[in-house]
């Protein structure tokens, strides 16, 4: 097989969490840096990045059929690179597996990709899973281009170790960014185009710099940024939402009235087992403190349903959980054992008949509490930053602060905040109706 030659142009695929997202944007940019050109919609690239997530099976799955896809009706492939979590899970198996991956790179190494495809290119086939000291973020192009509503990684990986989860061993150790580095990134994001960052970390309520600073005094320092209209963060663990974090939901106008903070179950068993070191009620007693805090907020969680040795009592008190919490949206999931994590080799697993039945039912019940919630927004006025056009013509889409998607007509530009009334609630979105363009 003779090697292929430097690549001309690149294609990144992201699968899997927003941190994968801000990663994929990050290689994109280094790649432009390096005279890699984008692929254009539609054409084959000479490089295709799959930034991968490994948390459930079938995401690891969907990295296997999509290598096999992407051989050309010639029988030639492009310069595959396989990034993310699959990447550090399974690193050089996954050139036995699959020959025509290229190079295997993983989520702390990403800022060595132009050595490792030089080398790809003269045929060897590089595999890097380093977790180095140095963090890769110092060796990163300036962001330059991004859209209204931007992300910003601040802290990656989890101490955590819940049993059922892939994260802590395909992201490591928790690791926080530094406060410094963070607004000069958040700063530049906003000259790029931002009007909205949305802070991310796989526990990204526990970012914390040495001197004790938390969260909430990284989001007051980015909420003087000119320009900058909105501010969010996601992903929080229960344990990490202290005080002073709490009370920034109420004194900084810029954090939006939002909250993602996954719960897992309603049963204090299966909390146990999963190693969540909350439990139900300690998990609904964080959230009163923040709806004083902040009455408007809307909430949000993840669900995994049939976690090994789950009874129907146990997953019914899940189901009255979020009848309870009266939740603004949530993601629900069926249990999958991921290899080398305890949960995979518990007794008890479920049969994958019973999962399906209570996920169709936790879904109905999150369906109904989406809609409800949705249904109290109808009638009031709020602001809106327009993200994109809708699929009709004339319609343009944009979040409200609720984090809810409302459609609307009108001539707005792409990235302005704009007045709207709520107009009719759907179970996903809000139809709206444009009052005016805010003043620039
Ligand atoms: N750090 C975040 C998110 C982790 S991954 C948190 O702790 O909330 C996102 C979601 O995937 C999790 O909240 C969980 O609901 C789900 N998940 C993780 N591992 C899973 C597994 N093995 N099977 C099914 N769902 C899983
Ligand atoms: Fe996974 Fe738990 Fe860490 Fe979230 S807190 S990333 S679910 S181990
Ligand atoms: Fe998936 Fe890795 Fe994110 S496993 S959910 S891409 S941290």
């Amino acid at each position: 097989m003779t090697a292929p030659a430097l690549p001309k142009t690149y294609r990144v695929k992201s699968f899997g969490c927003q941190m994968n997202v801000y990663d994929g944007e990050r290689m994109a940019e280094l790649l432009d840096q390096q005279g890699i050109a984008r692929a254009a919609e539609g054409e084959d690239a000479d490089l295709v990045v799959l930034n991968t997530c490994h948390i459930r099976e079938r995401a690891t799955e969907k990295v296997f059929s999509d290598i096999g896809r992407l051989k050309r009706e010639d029988g030639s492939s492009p310069l595959i690179a396989v990034a993310g979590c699959v990447a550090q899970a399974e690193g050089a198996e996954i050139l036995r597996r699959a020959p025509a991956v290229s190079l295997v790179v993983g989520p702390q190494v990403y800022h060595r990709l132009p050595q490792m495809i030089a080398a790809a290119a003269s045929g060897a086939r590089p595999v890097d899973t380093d977790m180095p000291l140095e963090t890769k973020f110092g060796s990163l192009p300036a962001r330059r281009k991004v859209g209204p509503s931007a992300f910003l990684t601040v802290q990656e990986g989890c101490d955590k170790f819940c049993t059922y989860c892939v994260v802590p061993y395909t992201r490591g150790a928790e690791i926080s960014r530094s406060f410094a580095d963070l607004v000069a990134e958040a700063e530049r994001l906003v000259d790029a185009g931002a009007k909205e960052i949305t802070l991310l970390g796989q526990n990204v309520n526990a970012w914390r710099v040495a001197d004790g600073r938390g969260l909430e005094r990284l989001i007051e320092a980015l909420a003087l940024i000119p320009g900058l209209a909105r501010i969010r963060y996601t992903t929080s663990h229960p344990n990490d939402m202290t005080e002073g974090l709490i009370e920034a939901h109420r004194d900084v106008a810029k954090l939006m009235p939002f909250l993602h903070l996954p719960v897992q179950s309603g049963s204090d068993r299966v909390l146990k087992a999963m190693n969540r070191s909350h439990s139900a009620a300690s998990y609904l007693a964080v959230l009163d403190r923040v709806r004083t805090a902040r009455p408007d907020i809307a909430l949000s969680s993840d669900f995994i349903v049939g976690f090994p040795g789950e009874t129907e009592a146990e997953f019914a008190a899940t189901v009255r959980l979020i009848e309870q919490v009266g939740y603004a949206q949530c993601f629900s999931f069926k249990y999958s054992p991921r290899p080398g994590t305890p949960a995979a080799t518990m007794e008890g697993q479920i049969a994958a008949q019973v999962m399906d039945e209570r996920l169709q039912r936790l879904q109905a019940a999150i369906n109904t509490a989406q809609l409800a919630f949705n249904q109290t927004s109808v009638g009031q006025n709020c602001t809106v930053l327009v993200e994109r056009k809708g699929k009709y013509p004339g319609q343009w889409l944009g979040k409200t602060p609720w984090l809810q998607s409302a459609h609307f007509g009108g001539e707005p530009a792409i990235g302005d905040l704009v007045e709207v009334e709520l107009l009719e609630a759907m179970g996903n979105s809000l139809a709206a109706r444009l009052i005016e363009p805010a003043p620039v």
